[in-house]
C-alpha cells in the first residue's frame, strides 16, 4: 500500500456579522486577506441586521452570500433571535465567526454553539476603554478625554460580555497633541485592518491556542 499523505487541511469558512449601518472596511480587509492567499480561508457569508447596510452591499459587490437576521423582529426574544442566526449559520458551518463592527451583544447560545470560533475587534487597547456604550467615536472621545498618550486597537475572542474574552492581538498607536476623535479613529483603523487580517490568518493556520485568559501563538513574527 502506497503511504497516503495527510489531506491539506480545508481553507477556513468564515462568517461575518455586521449590524447597523457599518461601512464594512474591517469585513473588505477580511476578505482581501482571503482573496490575497495571506488567509487561508473564505468569507462564506455575511449577516447583516438591515438590508440598507453598506457592508452587506460591499460583500453582495464580491459576490458574497450576504442575510439580514433582524433583532428588531425578535424584540424581548434573544432564543428566537439566536436560534434565526444558528439556523443561518449552521447552512454555511463557519470554522470562524468575525464580529466587524457588529455592537450588539451575541447571543449566549450562538456562542455556546462556537466555543473558541468568535473573534471581535475593538477600537481601544483593551481592557481599558470597553463595554457597553463604548464603540466607533465614543471610544476615542474617551481615549483623548483621559489622557493617555497610547491608543491602538485590539482583536480578542468573544465571550458574554462585551470587549471581555481573551486578547488575541493588539496594536499601538500614539495620540498625538492636535488629535480629534476622527484623526485618531483614522489611524486607528489602519491597525485595525492589519490587526484583524493578522488575528485570523493565525487563526486559519490552527497557531492561536487559549490558556485561561491569555491567547497563545501570536508571538510578534
Ligand atoms: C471598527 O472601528 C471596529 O473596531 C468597531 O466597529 C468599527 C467597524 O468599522 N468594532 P468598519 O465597519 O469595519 O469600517
Amino acid at each position: 500500500m502506497p503511504d497516503v499523505e495527510d489531506p491539506e487541511p480545508a481553507p477556513l469558512k468564515i462568517a461575518v456579522l455586521v449590524s447597523g449601518h457599518g461601512r464594512g472596511s474591517n469585513l473588505g480587509a477580511i476578505m482581501a486577506g482571503c482573496s490575497s492567499g495571506e488567509i487561508d480561508g473564505t468569507v462564506e457569508l455575511v449577516i447583516g441586521t438591515r438590508t440598507d447596510s453598506p457592508a452587506l452591499e460591499r460583500a453582495r459587490n464580491a459576490g458574497i452570500p450576504t442575510i439580514v437576521v433582524s433583532p428588531r423582529k425578535y424584540q424581548d426574544d434573544e432564543a428566537g433571535y439566536a436560534a434565526a442566526l444558528l439556523r443561518v449559520l449552521g447552512k454555511s458551518e463557519p470554522g470562524l465567526i468575525c464580529l466587524a463592527g457588529y455592537m450588539l451583544k451575541l447571543p449566549d447560545a450562538v456562542l455556546e454553539q462556537y466555543p473558541g470560533r468568535v473573534m471581535n475587534i475593538h477600537n481601544a487597547l483593551l481592557p481599558l476603554f470597553g463595554g457597553k456604550g463604548m464603540y466607533g467615536e465614543n471610544v476615542h472621545r474617551a481615549v483623548l478625554a483621559s489622557g493617555v498618550k497610547l491608543s491602538g486597537c485590539t482583536v480578542h475572542f468573544v465571550d458574554n460580555q462585551y470587549d471581555n474574552g481573551p486578547i488575541i492581538v493588539q496594536s499601538p498607536v500614539p495620540i498625538l497633541d492636535a488629535d480629534t476623535p476622527e484623526t485618531l479613529a483614522a489611524r486607528v483603523l489602519v491597525q485595525e485592518h492589519k490587526c484583524y487580517v493578522r488575528a485570523v490568518r493565525l487563526f486559519a493556520k490552527g497557531a492561536l491556542s487559549i490558556v485561561e485568559r491569555r491567547v497563545l501563538g501570536a508571538d510578534p513574527e
